[in-house]
């Protein structure tokens, strides 16, 4: 039987606490990837679970004076109900407590030691608890763990060791012959280099604790807690159980990981498979850290922030799509609540759920709520259809690159230019002609099937919109929402729309700084007051100043492409854009930083005006300013112009 499925894992996670949005970012990302393959119509096996043995679980219930086991199941229990409210859709849920469990990893220690890989020695050296690593004295960064900077341990006892050094050679030409085993490919030269250092043989047994797997050839031991982790992705699709469900899903997919993980998973794993004589995974990505407010979360700063507790205000929907969209996966991404809220509403209320709301309650005002093609297209339309075409095709290649954001944006620039449709068909207009009845029903037609497309492309990432965006289109909800229906004309004459609630209520923020969702209020919103006042609102409220053609024509605005952000030091708003308009080079110094980080903004194609006399700001000389609309509730969208080369004229 050869490999017919998609396998997908994360890592399993330490009990050693409840876990944090960090941790929420990973699973999150597998699930996306998990229900993209599912629509694919592949079948798929997701695996999740929690790593339970070693001293870092045994201490820690030491302190509370209770049996490891008795720790970790209170803990897993929160781990189990935190992925069902983020709706996370794992296949099976591996614990290394399990007897399943113990089973494989007894079978594989002998089978390596009967082979010969593994031997005993005193190990002398350094013990990270935190990481649960070793470390040689030449290793430690100023005495301390090179991977989370952490005090180690220093420790001396009799083990066992795996005979990696062996494979250093094996190694090299593997990573040589498969160049897309380990990605990003910053993360495969780091490994590289590492392994080009010199492999050390690893110590595989402890004897000063018993939290672990006994070592079937020397009971005193226990298995070294990585060596045991690592072995849970074949154990829970029945390696050495059954053969059948094995070889249908090894060897895996993708093993989804941080960053600090990578060696484990590309360095060890790939030699303990070798060493068993199994298939290599085939492919391993180290994802980025998930910092709060530009911090990394830690306990001792108070700013670990719990994803149980941002789902109850938000929803699970809005978490998933703020951690999706908002960060690119290989690198670090930044979590604040203002931004967040800035997303939901500007992404999800405003852009998805006006649509929506709007497409469906003209369907029931201008057609009793039935939808039909009347057939009488125009250029406008064909352009809707084939935008659709390539946002499918786009998406699919994005997903497949594991180009998450780019996926998601791609969709929104859909949802934007269906709203824009609406604008510039103006059904309003039609509804009292009635000789433009058919062309009523087409505009109509085309704004419901852009939706069904739309609801199909999101499910991966907000599985809960998907069947509420159907069910308001009259559309029986699908066991599965598959790409292959993600097609143009599918939306079959006579279907019969019903207005439901809005899709995600706009988030407001009170005068004390409350977060107010619908009729609940939440405490604790990080945005300040002033940030919610808005100049062009403002503005707005007297009336505008007419201007001639010959007025507009002053403005020289221009496509300026993004080389650099950065925000401007010891300010909350503003931050200094490098740009480029066509070959030029130019400052510009702009209000927005408490609506982008500088790393969503570099690539971007914005618009500029680029004839307005220099100002400084702050000191820094500001050369041009770019466009941007923002709402009374203090959003802000930069006006953008993707695809369309810096320099070019806007006119
Ligand atoms: N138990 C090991 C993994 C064994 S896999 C065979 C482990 N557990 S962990 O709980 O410490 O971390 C699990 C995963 O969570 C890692 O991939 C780690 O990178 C990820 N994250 C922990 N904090 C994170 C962020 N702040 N941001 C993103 N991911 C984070 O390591």
């Amino acid at each position: 039987m050869t490999k017919s499925a998609y396998f997908i894992t994360t890592p399993i996670y330490y009990p050693s606490d409840n876990l944090h949005i960090g941790h929420a970012y990973c699973t999150t990302i597998a699930d996306a990837i998990a229900r993209y393959h599912r629509a694919k119509d592949e079948e798929v096996f997701f695996l999740t679970g929690s790593d339970e043995h070693g001293l870092k679980i045994q201490r820690k219930a030491m302190e509370k004076g209770i049996k490891p086991i008795e720790y970790v199941d209170a803990i897993i229990a929160n781990f189990k109900l935190l992925w069902k409210r983020l709706n996370i859709s794992n296949d099976d849920f591996i614990r290394t407590s399990e007897e399943r469990h113990h089973k494989v990893v007894r079978n594989v220690m002998q089978k390596i030691y009967d082979a010969g890989d593994i031997y005993k020695k005193d190990y002398e050296g350094f013990y990270c608890v935190p990481c649960e690593s070793y470390w040689l004295e030449r290793q430690l960064v100023d005495g301390k763990c090179p991977d989370c900077g952490r005090p180690v341990e220093k420790m001396q006892e009799e083990s066992y060791f795996f005979k990696m050094s062996k494979y250093e050679d094996w190694w090299l030409q593997f990573i040589e012959e498969h160049p897309d085993f380990i990605q990003p490919a910053s993360r495969r030269n780091e490994m590289i280099n590492f392994v080009k250092q010199g492999l050390e043989d690893l110590c595989v047994t402890r004897t000063t604790f018993d939290w672990g797997i006994p070592v079937p050839f020397d009971e005193k031991h226990v298995v070294y807690v990585w060596f045991d982790a690592l072995i849970n992705y074949i154990t829970a699709i029945k390696y050495g159980t059954n053969d059948d469900m094995f070889h249908k899903f090894w060897p895996a997919s993708l093993h989804l990981v941080g960053k600090e993980i990578v060696r484990f998973h590309t360095v060890i794993w790939p030699i303990m498979l070798k060493a068993m004589g199994l298939e290599m995974p085939e492919k391993v990505y180290g994802h980025g850290w998930l910092v709060v407010d530009g911090d990394k979360m830690s306990k001792s700063k108070g700013n670990v922030i719990d994803p149980l507790g941002l789902i109850d205000e938000f929803g699970a929907d809005a978490i998933r799509y703020f951690l999706l969209r908002e960060i690119i996966l290989g690198n670090d991404g930044n979590f604040s609540r203002d931004a967040l809220i800035a997303r939901i509403n500007a992404d999800l209320a405003n852009d998805l759920g006006n649509l929506l709301h709007r497409t469906v309650s003209m369907i029931e005002k201008y057609h009793n709520g039935i939808v039909k093609n009347a057939g009488k297209e125009e250029e406008i339309d064909k352009e809707l259809e084939t935008l659709v075409k390539t946002t499918v095709d786009e998406y699919i290649k994005y997903m497949d690159a594991m180009e998450i954001n780019n996926a998601i944006k791609g969709v929104w620039a859909l949802i934007g230019r269906a709203n824009k449709y609406i604008d510039e068909t103006t059904p309003w207009i039609l509804a009292k002609d009635p000789e433009k009845a058919d062309r009523l029903q087409t505009v109509m037609y085309n704004l419901a099937e852009t939706l069904r497309i739309v609801a199909i492309s999101v499910a991966p990432f907000i599985p809960d919109a998907s069947p509420k965006i159907f069910t308001q289109l009259g559309l029986t909800v699908p066991d599965q929402f598959l790409l292959k229906n993600a097609f143009w004309g599918r939306l079959p004459d006579g279907t019969q729309v019903q207005k439901g609630d809005p899709l995600y209520p706009r988030i407001k923020i009170a005068e004390d700084g409350d977060t107010i969702i619908g009729d609940k209020r939440y405490e604790g919103s990080s945005i300040q007051k002033d940030a919610m006042v808005n100049p062009v609102q403002k503005a707005e409220t007297a009336p505008p100043q007419e201007i001639t053609i010959d007025d507009f024509m002053k403005l020289d605005l221009r496509v300026a492409e993004i080389m650099d952000a950065e925000r401007v030091p010891k300010t909350d708003k503003l931050m200094k854009l490098k740009i480029k308009i066509g070959a030029e080079e130019r400052i510009i110094v702009s209000g927005i930083a408490k609506h982008y980080e500088a790393g969503q903004l570099i690539g971007c194609n914005i618009i500029v005006v680029a004839n307005l006399k220099p100002a400084k700001l702050r000191g820094i000389e500001s050369h041009g300013m770019l466009l941007a609309a923002s709402d009374c509730d203090g959003n802000l969208v930069l006006a953008d112009a993707p695809g369309i080369s810096s320099g070019s004229r806007v006119k």
